[in-house]
């Protein structure tokens, strides 16, 4: 029995250790706030990604047709709203920017976008893209990403729109990053409440056979 114990609290040990381990930035994270099953802000972030993030920034597991049926376009809409009709909707969505050119011109290469969200979290995406600030000499920096080499692409909208409209245009670009991250994720939650229903139906059924079984049993 102490055996036991002993294991038990080494093994809760060593979990809360690597979860302390895990922390993540020091810096507090903003809610996103952003909901999947919202089309409209998804295709808006679509749109934004096109038109923000593919100079430098690819999702290139993913495909325009694929992107196109997730979202409510059909693909002559998604390679108008995303590509301008330069790209046919089987591609993978690449960015434009050519080989090497960031490496020139940034000092490092942006990253494939596809798994970001799954990597560091919506919220992490979201303040991310609302962290530029700018010091007395009018220089840029980031405080989730100090020292980034990624310019603050959203600057326009970040001086020039009402705080509401650039909030909602980096949730809808991080909205839309989430999805990419893992497309399929409506349905593995919609499924998932299927199969608990299914579980709790079979649970009652199995209990009434047990009942069943043992009505006339003495016990
Ligand atoms: C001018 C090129 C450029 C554009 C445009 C651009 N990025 Fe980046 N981005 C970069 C570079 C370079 C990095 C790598 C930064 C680093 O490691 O310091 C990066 C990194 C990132 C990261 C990872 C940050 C991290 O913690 O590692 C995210 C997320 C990101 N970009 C999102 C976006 C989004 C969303 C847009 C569009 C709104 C965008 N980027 C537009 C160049 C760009």
């Amino acid at each position: 029995m102490k055996k036991l114990f002993l294991v038990i609290s080494f093994f809760a040990a060593s979990l809360s250790v690597s979860a302390f381990a895990a922390g993540g930035p020091a810096i507090e994270l903003e809610k996103a706030q952003n909901n999947l099953r919202d089309q409209d802000s998804l295709q808006r972030g679509a749109v934004l990604f096109s038109n923000y993030c593919m100079a430098c920034h690819s999702v290139k597991y993913m495909r325009y047709n694929r992107i196109a049926r997730d979202i409510g376009w059909t693909d002559e809409e998604v390679i108008a709203q995303m590509t301008f009709g330069q790209n046919k909707s089987v591609d993978e969505v690449h960015t434009r920017m050519l080989d090497g050119v960031a490496m020139d011109v940034l000092g490092s290469s942006p990253p494939d976008l596809s798994l970001m969200a799954r990597l560091k979290g919506p919220d992490y995406i979201y303040t991310f893209l609302r962290a530029y600030h700018q010091d007395e000499q009018g220089n840029w920096d980031n405080t989730v990403l100090k020292g980034t080499s990624m310019p603050n692409v959203l600057e326009g909208m970040q001086r020039h729109a009402a705080p509401d409209e650039y909030a909602q245009a980096a949730r809808d670009i991080t909205n839309f990053l989430e999805y990419v991250g893992e497309p399929a994720k409506l349905e593995r939650y919609d499924l998932g409440w299927k199969v608990i229903a299914f579980l709790l139906l079979l649970l009652l059924l199995t209990y009434l056979l047990k009942r069943e079984y043992w009505r006339d049993i003495k016990h």
